[in-house]
């Protein structure tokens, strides 16, 4: 095991970005609009908005915890804790969970780059929805076009992280991501004057719990972890750089309602449009390619907002991207002899192999299918769906009943005359509540 000169995160509000830069990119603004439209709308919201808060917060608070106090990667953080148990093994299904993540987080990215590229050339703009729609699917069923963008965005990745996480991309990020959210603010008063805002706003608000399945609550939860990065030990390794007076509690709760509204705002923006120009809300994750053209055409000088908004959406997601690659290359470099560099350089080159396959599975390989999904979906559900939820549930055992409670306490770090009521609340959530949580959404999903 190398040990290396642990940095910290400098200022408070750096601690908040940086969490915030894992949690915040494709999920919320790809992946949480597709996942509610094909599961239904304002139901499937109303389970994630419980999802959230009684998974979510608790969740992060936890990898906080071991993270800040073993000031160690995903791994060794266990090692640390738990000497001499299996403990550590959770830390190595999240370095699979990232490395499969990545093999098609990797080709979604490439698209927002292919989109940048068409926004700056002009050719996003006169189109109607019918030929967005085939634009999408021709670019993304293309044999190659595609996969150049992909390795184009895993060298970025592995540039940035070769060189250490702290550097340029986390302040750039720092600037970055506000505007992106001022830029989504824009676009979501711009959809409340879409001709059908109204029903798009029903679609997403107004609950029918009819349209619930047991899978669609599944995927309500897979949508937690994986937009708060959380189940794989990503906030572990951030949380190692924390200071000992940040206030976890309070990052958690900050990251978490941030990374919602986020998500909810993109929803916003994409369902008056969906209704608005006559599609369907089901289709998968081509939905948010296949609408945002027709959004930015309906705003005054849509093509600069067009080039803004995928200029950074790109960095929002590569902020995410750079977190899970550095979550496998940290592993991979200390514990093996080789450098920083070769780690995150294999990384990306292994990335590119698996994402050969996801991107494909729009084209060629779209008939090659695992239980019945694509390459592509088939990585998608069994990280998000199954493995990040697997690896939430043995992080809160492991909280709950393994590690000594004044570790708990101390990290929590609460001043007040109830604190030990708090405590005492958050382990027995930790002991039987999550779990349990997690526990009965499996078991609902097979035999619900
Ligand atoms: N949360 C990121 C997003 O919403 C993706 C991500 C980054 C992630 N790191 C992760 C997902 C770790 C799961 C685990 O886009």
């Amino acid at each position: 095991m190398k040990t290396e000169n642990r940095g910290n995160f400098a200022s408070k509000i750096g601690v908040l970005l940086a969490t915030v830069g894992t949690a915040v990119g494709l999920g919320n603004v790809w992946r949480f609009p597709y996942v509610v439209g094909e599961n239904g709308g304002g139901a499937f919201l109303l389970v994630y908005v419980l999802a959230l808060l009684l998974l979510g917060i608790p969740g992060v608070i936890a990898e906080f915890i071991v993270g800040r106090h073993s000031q160690a990667n995903a791994v060794d953080s266990f090692k640390k804790l738990a000497p001499k148990t299996k403990w550590h093994w959770i830390g190595y299904s999240g370095v699979l969970a990232g490395f499969l993540i990545m093999g098609y987080y990797a080709v979604v990215v490439g698209w927002t780059l292919e989109y940048l590229m068409q926004a700056c050339m002009g050719s996003l703009s006169g189109l109607t929805t019918e030929q967005y729609g085939q634009m999408f699917d021709q670019f993304a069923s293309h044999p190659y076009l595609p996969l150049i963008w992909m390795v184009i965005v895993m060298f970025v990745s592995h540039f940035v992280v070769s060189k250490g996480v702290s550097g340029g991309i986390e302040k750039a990020s720092n600037i970055l991501m506000p505007i992106f959210f001022l830029i989504l603010l824009v676009m979501m008063v711009n959809s409340f004057f879409l001709p059908a805002a109204s029903e798009g706003l029903t679609f997403l608000f107004k609950p029918d719990l009819s349209k619930l399945t047991p899978v669609s609550v599944l995927t309500a939860m897979g949508q937690t972890f994986f937009s708060l990065s959380l189940g794989m030990g990503c906030l572990i390794t951030y949380s190692s750089y924390f200071k000992k007076d940040v206030k976890l509690p309070k990052i958690a709760a900050q990251v978490v309602s941030i990374d919602a509204m986020v998500a909810v705002i993109s929803a916003v923006v994409i369902f008056p449009a969906v209704f608005s120009f006559g599609m369907q809300p089901e289709q998968g994750p081509s939905l948010v390619f296949k609408v945002l053209p027709n959004v930015f055409q309906q705003m005054p000088v849509g093509i600069l907002w067009a080039i803004l908004f995928y200029a950074l959406l790109f960095i929002a997601a590569l902020t995410s991207l750079i977190s899970l690659h550095e979550v496998v290359t940290a592993y991979l470099y200390e514990n093996t002899s080789m450098s920083r560099k070769k780690s995150s350089f294999l990384v990306a080159a292994l990335v590119c192999v698996l994402g050969v396959f996801a991107s494909l599975s729009f084209g060629k390989l779209s008939s090659l299918t695992i239980f019945g999904k694509t390459i592509f979906d088939a990585l998608d559900f069994f990280t998000a769906s199954i493995l990040l939820p697997v690896g939430g549930f043995f992080i809160s055992i492991f909280v709950g009943w393994f590690l000594d409670k004044r570790i708990v306490a101390t990290e929590l770090r609460i001043k007040h005359p109830k604190a030990h009521l708090f405590i005492k609340g958050y382990i027995y959530m930790m002991r039987f509540f999550v779990p349990a949580c997690i526990f009965a959404v499996f078991l609902f999903t097979v035999f619900g």
